[in-house]
């Protein structure tokens, strides 16, 4: 290979290497959730440790599509997120019956789904996420009778949205355990939507009716914090206790609600928004997990809602930690690809330069080459220029040597001719005198003299001309 070859070759490699993709990132997971609205603090603290989780590995891509409690557009994202093949679907139903033939469409598609706090009406789908609902309603029954003295409890259950199964299930749970106890008793049921608008006016009327009520379970925080306020405008607060579900660690939460008196307790209901995305992982791992994946459950109450906030408090406070870390890993990310750019940038100009200097010495070398040969040839034109200019003085020395032997030999003709013409002259003048007539042989010989004379004087004059020249 050529010095100018390798010079090119270099420059190639270079630049070869430099375009390859040395991003080894493994292949990426594409999780779609459809969350069933974002309108409260419990769903968004779900989809939050959701992106966390998610945010932990850099291979995946989570997207969070809110349904905003319209059950058509739940059902349209879910179609849609089929139709773009994500690699596993989360789903959160608004509603249990109407979402079931989606995520069972989904399932046909070979998409994994995974239902996280409301089911669907059927078993398929690939796993469930999610607190026992069921045991959720026991927890609440169980706290209202051991909690209270009284001889008869008269109790007022304000429900979640019918048709979404925790309601049916904390429902179910909390009636097979009040329905055995001698001492509590349903006074009325109040349906609510899992929203305070919902059953306020309908709780007022109640109250005002007279009826007389010791404890109200709201299926939420939400709704018992609401009841108790319709309560407390008039001034019934104190006379009924509530309690409600989630036990949320925000303002306003569950957790307050019960340090602050107005909750007698709230059952723990967790999002499970991180271990919904480590069970999609391992989906998608084809690792084998549970269908039904139960969340802890337990009562907070004023006994334990401390040890439980600072549980919590410690939870949260990891969870800045780890954003803070995560901010500080893209950062540091950001500055590694800046410089990893800057050094690709510097290798590759290092390279140029490389290069340049490689293809300089190549061409001194070669200048160098071709210089000796240019010597070479010079010396050689030398050599022949002065054979020339010696061939030609040769050539004029003897050029000089034959005019000069003409010249003499001219000269040498010149004078017998001279004296042969004068002595025919002095002839004719000696016959002229006498008056005799010459003879035509002398005329003939005095004629050819002088022809031969001019001959001889051209000869002459060509020798003054040559060396003029
Ligand atoms: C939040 C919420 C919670 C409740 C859950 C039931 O949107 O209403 O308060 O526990 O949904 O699915």
């Amino acid at each position: 290979m050529s010095l100018k070859n390798s010079f090119f070759f270099i420059l190639g490699t270079v630049l070869i290497l430099f375009s390859c993709n040395k991003n080894n990132k493994t292949e990426e997971i594409r999780i779609g959730f459809s969350q069933a609205m974002t309108n409260d603090d419990w769903r968004r603290s779900m989809n939050n440790a959701m992106k966390l989780q998610a945010s932990l590995n850099p291979n995946i891509d989570l997207t969070i599509y809110d349904a905003n409690y319209e059950v058509e557009k739940q059902i349209e994202q879910i179609e849609q997120l089929i139709a773009d093949s994500l690699d596993i679907i989360i789903v959160s139903p608004i509603q249990s019956k109407p979402i079931t033939s989606v995520v069972k469409k989904a399932m046909d598609a070979g998409i994994p789904v995974l239902v996280v706090d409301r089911k669907t009406e059927n078993q398929t789908y690939t796993a469930y996420l999610g607190a026992d609902n069921v045991e959720v309603g026991r927890n609440a029954a169980k706290q209202i009778i051991a909690s209270n003295p009284k001889d008869s409890i008269r109790i007022v259950e304000i429900t979640g949205l019918a048709g979404p199964s925790p309601a049916e299930e904390r429902s179910l749970g909390f009636r097979q355990l009040i329905g055995n106890s001698d001492k509590a008793k349903m006074v009325d049921t109040i349906q609510g939507n899992w929203e305070v608008e919902s059953i306020e006016e309908k709780f007022r009327l109640l109250l005002k009716s007279g009826a007389k009520i010791d404890y109200v379970f709201a299926h939420n925080d939400r709704m018992a914090r609401g009841a108790w306020q319709v309560a407390r405008d008039l001034d019934m607060e104190n006379s009924i206790e509530f309690i409600g579900v989630d036990g949320l660690n925000t303002e306003g939460g569950g957790i307050e609600l019960v340090k602050d008196g107005i909750l007698k307790a709230t059952i723990l209901y967790p999002t499970g928004g991180d271990e919904a995305i480590k069970l999609a992982v391992k989906i998608l791992e084809n690792q084998s997990v549970p269908k039904n994946n139960i969340l802890t459950t337990t009562i907070i109450d004023k006994f334990n809602v401390d040890i439980m906030q600072n549980q919590f408090d410690k939870i949260n406070e990891q969870r800045t930690e780890i954003e803070s870390q995560l901010v500080a890993i893209k950062r540091q990310q950001e500055q590694y690809y800046a410089q990893n750019n800057l050094l690709k940038i510097t290798m590759g100009l290092a390279a140029i330069i490389l290069s340049l200097a490689v293809y300089s010495i190549y061409s001194i070398f070669a200048i160098r080459k071709k210089n000796r040969q240019l010597e070479l040839t010079t010396k050689k034109v030398t050599v022949q220029r002065n054979q020339i200019e010696k061939i030609a003085q040769e050539v004029k020395e003897s050029n000089e040597a034959k005019l000069n032997f003409f010249t003499g030999l001219s000269h040498e003709f010149k004078t017998p001719l001279t004296l042969i013409l004068s002595s025919i002259e002095s002839i004719a003048d000696t016959a002229k005198e006498k008056g005799y007539r010459l003879m035509n042989e002398v005329e003939l010989i005095y004629n050819n003299s002088n022809r031969l004379l001019r001959l001889i004087n051209q000869l002459l004059d060509f020798r003054r001309m040559e060396d003029r020249k």
